[in-house]
C-alpha cells in the first residue's frame, strides 16, 4: 500500500517530504491545464509512487510520452510496477534532467509537473532546476507544481516572467497549485 510506503521512506529520507500520496483531488487539479486530446511530452519530477503518472498515463494518448524521475529507493521500485510502453524511468534527481534525458525533449516538453521539496534545495539548485525547465518546455510549455506554501512564487516568476497560484484544500496537507507557462521571448 503506497502510504505505508511514504511512511517508511518519510523517516528515512527527508527529501520524500510527504506522509501519504497526493489527493485525487489535488492531482486533477494541478493536471487541469492538460490538453489530453493531443499527444503530448510529459516529464514528472518526484513522481514518489506514481499516484500523478498513473492519473496522466490514463488519460494520455497512446503516443504521447512520459519521463518519470524519482530519487528514493523505495518509492522508485513502487513506480517501476508501472508497465506502460510510453514511460521511461530515472532514479535520478532533477538537478541533472537536462543531461540525463535525450536531447530531444529540449525545447519540445509540453509539460513539467513537479512534487519535489523546492525549499529543500539551495538557491543555486533552485535556479538551475528551473532554468533547466524552462529549457526542456517548448513555447507554450506549462510548469506545474503543488508545494505545501507559497515560497515558489517569486523563483518561477523569475524564470518565467509569469505564474498563476490557487489552493487545494482537498489534501493533507494543503497545497499551494502553480502554473507557469514558457513565452515567446
Ligand atoms: C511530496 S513527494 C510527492 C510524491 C508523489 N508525486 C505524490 O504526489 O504523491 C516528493 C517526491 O519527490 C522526490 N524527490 C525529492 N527530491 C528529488 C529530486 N531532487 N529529484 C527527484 N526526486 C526527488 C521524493 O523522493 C518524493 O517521492
Amino acid at each position: 500500500m503506497s502510504t505505508f510506503a511514504y511512511l517508511k521512506s518519510f523517516f528515512k529520507d527527508k527529501d520524500v517530504a510527504s506522509v501519504t500520496p497526493t489527493s485525487r483531488f489535488c492531482v486533477r487539479h494541478v493536471c487541469q491545464p492538460i490538453d489530453f486530446s493531443k499527444d503530448i511530452t510529459v516529464v514528472e519530477y518526484g513522481a514518489g509512487s506514481g499516484v500523478f503518472s498513473r492519473f496522466l498515463l490514463e488519460n494520455m494518448t497512446v503516443d504521447s510520452k512520459l519521463a518519470l524521475f524519482e530519487t528514493n529507493d523505495i518509492l522508485f521500485e513502487k513506480l517501476q510496477l508501472i508497465d506502460d510502453p510510453r514511460v521511461s524511468f530515472h532514479q535520478d534527481s532533477v538537478e541533472y534532467v537536462s543531461s540525463v534525458l535525450p536531447e530531444n525533449y529540449i525545447g519540445n516538453t509540453d509539460f513539467i509537473i513537479s512534487g519535489i521539496p523546492f525549499s529543500f534545495l539551495d538557491g543555486e539548485a533552485k535556479s538551475s532546476v528551473l532554468d533547466q525547465s524552462y529549457k526542456l518546455l517548448r513555447v507554450g510549455g506549462e510548469f506545474l507544481a503543488y508545494q505545501t506554501s507559497g515560497h515558489l512564487e517569486e523563483p518561477l516568476q523569475e524564470t518565467f516572467g509569469n505564474v498563476k497560484t490557487d489552493w487545494e484544500w482537498r489534501n493533507i496537507p494543503p497545497m499551494t497549485v502553480y502554473e507557469a507557462e514558457k513565452r515567446m521571448t
